[in-house]
């Protein structure tokens, strides 16, 4: 069994239960003549191995309580938008919906990283019909939900491939560049921003 024990099918049915309830809320939002809330949406439960890497890193013991609890994007949803302003609306909408709690939100867009990374992160707590980890049922599931807007996701997708070559000569150089790269990136966003003001205000 992996280091999610029991619970690897009820992560991956809670994982589809909020892909579904956050498409409706795209769907609401399009049924009410407003443009969709996001691009596109990616879901996973993450990778086993990831997860026992994680609680190695963080110091955690490799146990399932510790990907379950301690560990809070054992699932995790990402939204890609289009717009800054796409991401606020999204915000709105999550955390009006009642199907979960937000218990935690991190803004690394109006606080990026030393490193230029921007998004805004929200932990949700799901109750599903499931056990969890502490015996209850219904259960609690965290979920990690991940809002940026396609520009954000392009940097970060670059930056993560690079963070595994680790035979880089001059990493500080390379830092220093992605860093330029995403405060350019992040300039883009706000004017895309104007001039989608601009075309509405027609
Ligand atoms: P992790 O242990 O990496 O999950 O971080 P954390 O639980 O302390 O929380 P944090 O909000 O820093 O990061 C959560 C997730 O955001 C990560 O798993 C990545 O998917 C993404 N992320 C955070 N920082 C960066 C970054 O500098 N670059 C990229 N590419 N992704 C990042
Ligand atoms: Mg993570």
């Amino acid at each position: 069994m992996s280091i999610y024990g029991p619970y690897e099918q009820s992560l991956s049915a809670v994982l589809t239960r909020v892909e579904q309830e956050i498409q409706q809320l795209n769907q609401q939002t399009l049924d009410d003549h407003q443009p969709k809330l996001y691009e596109h949406l990616i879901g996973r439960v993450k990778d086993p191995d990831s997860m026992v890497e994680k609680c190695h890193r963080k110091d955690y013991p490799v146990t399932t309580y510790a990907a379950l609890r301690q560990c809070h994007d054992a699932v995790g949803v990402r939204l890609v938008c289009n717009f800054i302003s796409d991401i606020t609306r999204c915000l709105k909408q999550i955390r009006q919906a009642d199907w979960c709690t937000v218990v935690k939100e991190k803004d690394y867009i109006t606080n990026a990283k030393p490193n230029g990374y921007r998004s805004y992160h929200l932990i949700l707590d799901v109750v599903a019909q499931f056990e969890d980890v502490d015996g209850h049922q219904p259960g609690h599931f965290y979920v990690e939900i991940q809002l940026r807007t396609i520009a954000m996701d392009s940097w970060a997708s670059l930056e993560h491939e690079l963070k595994y070559k680790h035979n880089i000569k001059n990493p500080e150089r390379i830092g220093k560049e992605l860093k330029r790269c995403a405060d350019q990136l992040a300039s883009c966003d706000v004017q895309m921003q104007t001039i989608r003001q601009l075309i509405q205000e027609g």
